[in-house]
């Protein structure tokens, strides 16, 4: 039996804090005015994508003790900016990529609900769990929470969350007029949950929301964060693009949802992903190598490779050999507030020059080959074919897409690629559904299983 087409998931990523964002382009705009979110998010609805995705930086970076302004740096909270982005547009699903380490069950439950209430169905929550104490340093003194822990305790936070949606069931508002009784349900809002982590109980305030439960993201790759994702997300934000490797990662995290009881397709894989355009392949592999050194100058370059040597190499020649230095991982940290991507340094420095060798790579050659990143090149037909090969041969089931262009990067992608899509048949023409579960093809959630009817009417307060 052949397998089904499938529908391609697409979200847009505004960028943020990254080398990626050409903040200096004559074209781009603002990273923090309302006109820059409405733009991209209305481009995205045009191009009757899924949902618009924001993600979160709790830390300003550091490089030697000094605000690290290379690149865009500061951003307003998400959930405003979500809530704002509601009132603009009809359709589109709005996800925002907000801390569980940080951040109390209660008050983000209530936060979610509401911007679901605002949108109409529409909200969505990646829940990540930060990977410094550096960040942690923002919120809680001295102290930070080891791996596990964070997993404990985003996994306990969402349980929690859930306890807190499900607490009203879907009818528990009567609004009766004639009757003068304004609630069915004489436990609306009644919760208890009691963990390790958060040992909470009371009355909600937040009426269930059209959801019932905001769409569920994770982002995140260890093994407790696989776990994590397949046993109670609804989507992982993945940061895998080669085909064999997220085949296995796809394969991996089903696996995982089934032994967990959830059927295996319940967990929805979206790795990020960047594109380039051109009107022939050779113009398209031009434009991206001019934004690709744009995105690593020099001195960028030796930033980036800071991140992994760990030492100062604002003195090495960008377009020189790489440096002569051993990295120094148990030193200090130059850079604070940004990933470190080598678990062994050591090692990683090695494979580095081997490579630089072999290719005769420059420091600079050498970090955009390493740190450039542009999956998609080509006509928008290249694009559009590789797009959805890469989905219809479960390396994901969609994309979560950015542009190093803000706000108008996007405009491109939908007045060229998305209409190949729509004609392959892998992507809508218009919605259907109304609410962003229904646009993902995701279940409404269980509602609240023990509705308690009734309290009494309250005469007096019919006039
Ligand atoms: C694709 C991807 C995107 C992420 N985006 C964010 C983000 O926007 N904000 C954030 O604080 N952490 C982000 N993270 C970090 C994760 O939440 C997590 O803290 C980190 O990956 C460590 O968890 P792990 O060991 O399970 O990978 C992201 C991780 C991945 C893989």
């Amino acid at each position: 039996m052949s397998k089904p087409h499938k529908q391609i998931i697409l979200g847009a990523y505004l960028g943020g804090v990254n080398h990626h964002t050409l903040w200096s382009d004559p074209e781009a705009g603002s990273q923090i005015d309302f006109a820059s979110f409405r733009h991209a998010a209305q481009t995205a609805e045009r191009g009757r994508f899924d949902f618009f995705f924001l993600a979160e930086g709790l830390a300003l970076r550091e490089r030697l003790g000094l605000i690290f302004d290379q690149d865009v740096v500061g951003r307003p909270d998400t959930l405003p900016v979500l809530a704002a982005l509601a009132a603009v547009t009809e359709h589109l699903g709005l996800i925002g990529t907000i801390n569980a380490t940080f951040n109390e069950p209660y008050e983000l439950a209530r936060q979610l609900s509401s911007l679901d209430h605002l949108s109409g169905g529409r909200a969505g929550w990646n829940v990540v769990t930060s990977f410094d104490a550096f960040t942690g340093a923002n919120f809680r003194r001295a102290d930070f929470l080891h791996r596990d822990e964070r997993y404990t305790r985003a996994g306990e936070f969402l349980a929690a969350a859930r306890e807190l949606w499900d607490s009203w069931a879907a009818d528990a508002v009567a609004a009766d007029r004639e009757a003068g009784v304004f609630l069915r349900d004489a436990k609306a809002g009644e919760f208890a949950f009691d963990g390790a982590q958060f040992d909470i109980s009371g009355r909600f305030t937040t009426p269930r929301s059209p959801q019932g439960r905001p769409v569920i993201l994770q982002a995140g790759v260890s093994p407790q964060g696989r776990d994590f994702a397949a046993g109670g997300a609804d989507a992982i934000f993945s940061p895998y693009h080669r085909l064999d490797e997220a085949q296995e990662f796809y394969r991996d995290i089903r696996a995982r949802a089934a032994r967990l009881g959830r059927p295996a397709d319940a967990v929805k894989l979206l790795p990020h992903a960047s594109f380039v355009l051109g009107e022939s392949e050779a113009d398209a592999i031009e434009r991206h190598r001019d934004i690709t050194r744009r995105q690593i100058g020099g001195r960028t370059a030796q930033i980036l490779l800071e991140t992994v040597w760990n030492r100062d190499l604002s003195g090495y020649d960008p377009d020189g050999p790489l440096p002569d230095v051993d990295p120094d991982p148990e030193g200090p940290p130059v850079i604070r507030g940004r990933a470190r991507i080598a678990e062994d340094a050591h090692r990683r420095v090695a494979e580095w020059r081997a490579l630089a060798e072999a290719e005769s790579y420059s420091l600079r050659d050498l970090a955009i080959h390493v740190f450039g990143r542009t999956e998609f090149v080509g006509t928008p037909e290249q694009v559009a074919d590789r797009i959805d090969t890469f989905v219809q041969q479960d390396g994901s089931d969609g994309f979560i897409l950015g542009s190093h262009l803000t706000p108008t990067g996007l405009d491109e992608f939908v007045d060229k690629v998305v209409p190949l899509l729509q004609e392959r048949g892998s992507l809508r023409t218009d919605y259907t559904g109304t609410t962003l579960r229904d646009n993902l093809g995701l279940p409404y959630p269980n509602a609240h299983p023990d509705v308690q009817p009734n309290v009494q009417p309250d005469t007096t307060r019919v006039a």
